[in-house]
């Protein structure tokens, strides 16, 4: 196992390139088992979970080249309906193989995800559109274990006690894609990532619209065929690094970026007193010298996203007042409360609500990395932080952030890994 080491409070600047989004390359990559044609994906981040995915693809029978960020899906001998829990265990957004494959191959047998660090994950979303899309559901010894004689389309209630669901929406749309007849899901998630799924499944010709929206109609048809499809950019990893500006107060500029997808951001840093410029897909951060505490809650798109709330509390931690971070989409999310206090934050939970004492300086120290965005802020406080800064169970972070130590030592970051 390795270690993350960064020396704080360097000088940090210069420009830094977003890369493809994690949350939508993962549904990408699992709707290429609704065809039998090759698909070419370019802009895919290469990243643990995508790696993981790709394995995944294999062992369901496509033959799979990732070379760069190009990923070439084709199929070989057929697919293999089951996912097994060793893989699916590893990374929840692989239980979104499920829908393709019921509506390819008619039966499908996929591990259930498992736990996770952030809260309590149910599927029952999931379980309960492919049901009104005529799927029967068994579970069986930690699988859900599914078969249809032929899936139509239905009208569809897609909300939960949380709020809509990404991989649910995205599971259910591909699942209808196939199925006999018109889906209309209502309650339906309304991220980018959703829409980039809606998108690249109509270019290998399905008759979805509405995505990105709460109400998706989803015209069935008979079969798919192969499609090349670019990857939008990664949206969480572009707030990050604004938020990695804020904190370290450095002149950092964020290109490749979809500015439109940040807006609460912008809307909440703008509160805090940052000046915000967008010029031809380029973000520019001006941080005052002494920022305003800021109270956000998260919900669902475009909602303040829970991606960064971890992310946006190192921020607040290091601005002197008090603020109010709640979350109202994983409510048990805040592994990283006890570590950013660890560095000498100010932080107590009081039920579903993180009551955040900014203080000027924080204080290198030995932490525990517990989840990918949990990670992505002790990094960010690391480098705000005055001494060493060690971050352990590093894997985490590589989960979702493509080349992150490169990107950040060419902005001037002291960052080295070391093993355990
Ligand atoms: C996706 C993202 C994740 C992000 C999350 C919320 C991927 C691979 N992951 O996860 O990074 O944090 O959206 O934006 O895209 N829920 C239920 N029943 C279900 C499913 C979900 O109650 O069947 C609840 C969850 O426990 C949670 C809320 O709904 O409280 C939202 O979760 P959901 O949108 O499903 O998250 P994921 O799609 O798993």
């Amino acid at each position: 196992m390795e270690k993350i080491v960064i020396e704080g409070k360097r000088p940090l600047s210069g420009e830094v390139k977003i890369s493809g989004s994690k949350n939508s390359a993962l549904p990408i990559m699992a709707a290429t088992l609704l065809t039998d044609g090759p698909c070419v994906l370019e802009n895919v981040p290469r990243l643990r979970d995508t790696l993981t995915m790709a394995k995944i693809l294999k062992s369901l029978g496509k033959a799979v080249d990732f070379s760069g960020n190009t990923l070439k899906i084709s199929s070989k001998n057929g697919l293999n309906p089951v996912a097994d829990y060793d893989l699916v265990s590893t990374m929840r957004g692989s239980f979104c193989v499920l829908g393709p494959l019921l509506a390819k191959l008619g039966h499908a047998k996929v591990s259930l995800p498992g736990g996770c660090v952030i809260g309590v994950r149910p599927v029952d979303l999931h379980l309960k559109g492919l049901r009104a899309l005529g799927a029967k559901i068994e579970i069986e010894g930690g699988y859900i274990v599914t078969h249809t004689k032929g899936l139509k389309g239905a009208q569809i209630y897609l909300g939960g006690v949380f709020g809509s669901s990404v991989l649910a929406t995205d599971n259910i749309m591909m699942a209808a894609v196939l199925a006999k007849g018109e889906t209309i899901i209502e309650s339906a998630a309304c991220e980018p990532e959703v829409e980039d799924l809606g998108n690249f499944l109509n270019s290998m010709g399905a008759k979805i619209t509405g995505h990105g929206t709460p109400k998706i109609t989803i015209k069935g048809v008979k079969e798919l065929h192969g499609a090349n499809y670019s990857i939008t950019s990664d949206r969480i990893e572009a707030a990050t690094f604004v938020l990695l500006a804020a904190a370290t107060k450095s002149p950092i500029t964020v290109t490749n970026a979809n500015y439109s997808q940040l807006l609460v951001l912008v809307d909440k840093l703008e509160e805090y007193g940052a000046k915000i410029r967008v010029k031809d897909g380029a973000i520019d951060i001006k941080t005052p010298r002494k920022g305003k505490p800021v109270s956000v809650t998260t919900y669902p798109y475009p909602g303040f996203p829970t991606d960064i709330q971890a992310q946006f509390m190192a921020l607040m931690a290091l601005t002197p007042g008090v603020s109010v971070i709640t979350d109202k989409v994983f409510p048990d999310r805040y592994m990283h409360i006890p570590e950013l206090n660890r560095m000498g934050a100010n932080i107590r939970r009081e039920g579903n609500n993180a009551i955040v004492e900014g203080t000027p300086r924080l204080f290198g120290a030995p932490v525990m990395a517990s989840d990918l965005r949990a990670s992505a802020a002790l990094v960010i406080a690391g480098l705000a932080a005055e001494g060493v800064t060690e971050i352990h169970r590093a894997y985490h972070i590589d989960r979702g952030y493509e080349n992150l130590d490169q990107k950040l030592i060419a902005l001037g970051a002291k960052i080295r890994r070391e093993n355990e």
